[in-house]
């Protein structure tokens, strides 16, 4: 029987113990009462990499607190993406926004008109739905295919919606929740599509730093298409070195939407935060060895994930995420209802993000952030158990 002692504890996962982690005061350990364990938002509970904590150090023992400016960050992303993925965009056309989801909704508003109609995978990372709404962009929901080898890009159901009259289409790869990651095959066929239909794409890459070596990360922009150049891209470090808190992403633009990035107004970059800056700078040109650690202590825990549902929770569907932290559980045959995640939290004192939350697909799904030590990972299987005796 697989048991977490057996995994290698040499992993930035297994630095702190729980008394540790409930002093923190971000939210993932803030939301729930302290006898709930948190296995919800994207945060990690890893220590800061070595190399960011000591520009932040550097940067208080500096007094350097003051505005921020995007200064090496856009070089220091385009040697990360040009190692990691063969891709070298422009730092110069680059523009600094406080955060992914900010940027998402300034490329969105940038090239499409209020009303417009903008596709979303389903399940799909909730603040997608509202977001869109609120700045008056209407979400058309485009479920995913869902057979045993787990989730696809349904491309005939995509063909049918951009047939539709879609304006953009707001791709996120690697995907949240499914840690899906898309093939150059497959977004070649996007762009096809989206040339197609006149559809602009907008793309959610937060999560390609975390890709596992089974696959391979390709970004959009870097496909030659159309497409690909009238797309903006959504870049940060925020998910791979736990840097949220912080503030700092980047818009970058394909070839021909370049004059669109420009139009980022100033004031939208100058809500990012200068810590987020300097930390997300660092993470880029000295992060790789800690990333390194990182996914390997990733990798053990996805497994370690399936040994253990197969144990305790067989009827649960599970299949390994592609890449990022988040595991996306089909608990339909559990009988616990469209939100297993209530149950889990009500009953086994285990908080899990509500599957329904993601859209209509995400009855009856929870998903489980594996961001933490192999023996939390144990324990919140147990928990889920215990909510079934
Ligand atoms: C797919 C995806 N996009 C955006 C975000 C939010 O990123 P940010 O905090 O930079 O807005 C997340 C957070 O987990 C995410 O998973």
């Amino acid at each position: 029987m697989t048991s977490w002692e057996s995994i290698d504890a040499d992993t930035p996962l297994t630095a702190y113990d729980l008394d540790e982690l409930r002093r923190r005061r971000s939210v993932k350990w803030r939301e729930y009462e302290p006898d709930v364990l948190p296995m919800w938002v994207a945060e990690l509970d890893t220590p800061t990499a070595p190399p960011i904590a000591a520009a932040l150090i550097e940067a208080v023992r500096l007094g350097d607190t003051g505005y921020p400016v995007a200064g090496r960050l856009p070089e220091a992303f385009a040697g990360f993406a040009d190692r990691r993925y063969g891709w070298r965009p422009d730092p110069a056309a680059m523009r600094l926004v406080p955060d992914v989801m900010s940027g998402i909704v300034e490329a969105l508003t940038l090239v499409t008109e209020p009303g417009a109609r903008v596709v979303v995978n389903t399940p799909g990372y909730p603040p997608f739905f509202y977001w869109l709404e609120r700045v008056g962009r209407h979400v058309v929901e485009s479920p995913l295919a869902f057979g045993p080898d787990g989730f696809r890009l349904d491309l005939d159901r995509l063909e049918r919606d951009f047939a539709a009259g879609a304006d953009a289409y707001l791709l996120c790869n690697p995907h949240n929740p499914t840690g899906i990651v898309l093939t150059p095959d497959e977004l070649a066929a996007v762009a096809g599509l989206a040339d197609r239909y006149d559809v602009r794409v907008v793309v959610d890459e937060i999560h390609a730093p975390l890709t596992y070596p089974e696959a391979t990360h390709t970004p959009f922009a870097s496909l030659d298409a159309t497409a690909a150049a009238r797309s903006i891209t959504l870049c940060s470090a925020s998910k791979a070195w736990n840097l949220a808190g912080l503030k700092a992403a980047l818009a970058v633009p394909g070839e021909a939407a370049r004059s669109e990035v420009a139009r980022i107004h100033e004031e939208v970059s100058a809500g990012a935060g200068h810590f987020g800056v300097l930390a997300s700078e660092r993470a880029f040109t000295e992060g790789g060895e800690w990333l390194s650690a990182l996914l390997a202590g990733l990798d053990a825990n996805r497994l370690l994930l399936g040994t253990l549902l197969a144990e305790r929770l067989p009827e649960v569907v599970y299949v390994p995420p592609r890449a990022t932290y988040l595991a996306w559980l089909d608990c339909r045959a559990l009988g616990l209802g469209d939100d297993p995640a209530e149950a889990f939290l009500r009953r086994g004192r285990v908080a899990l993000s509500s599957g329904p939350t993601f859209g209509p697909p995400g009855r009856g799904f929870a998903r489980f952030n594996l961001g933490t030590s192999p023996e939390r990972v144990a324990d919140a299987v147990e928990r889920m158990a215990a909510t079934l005796t």
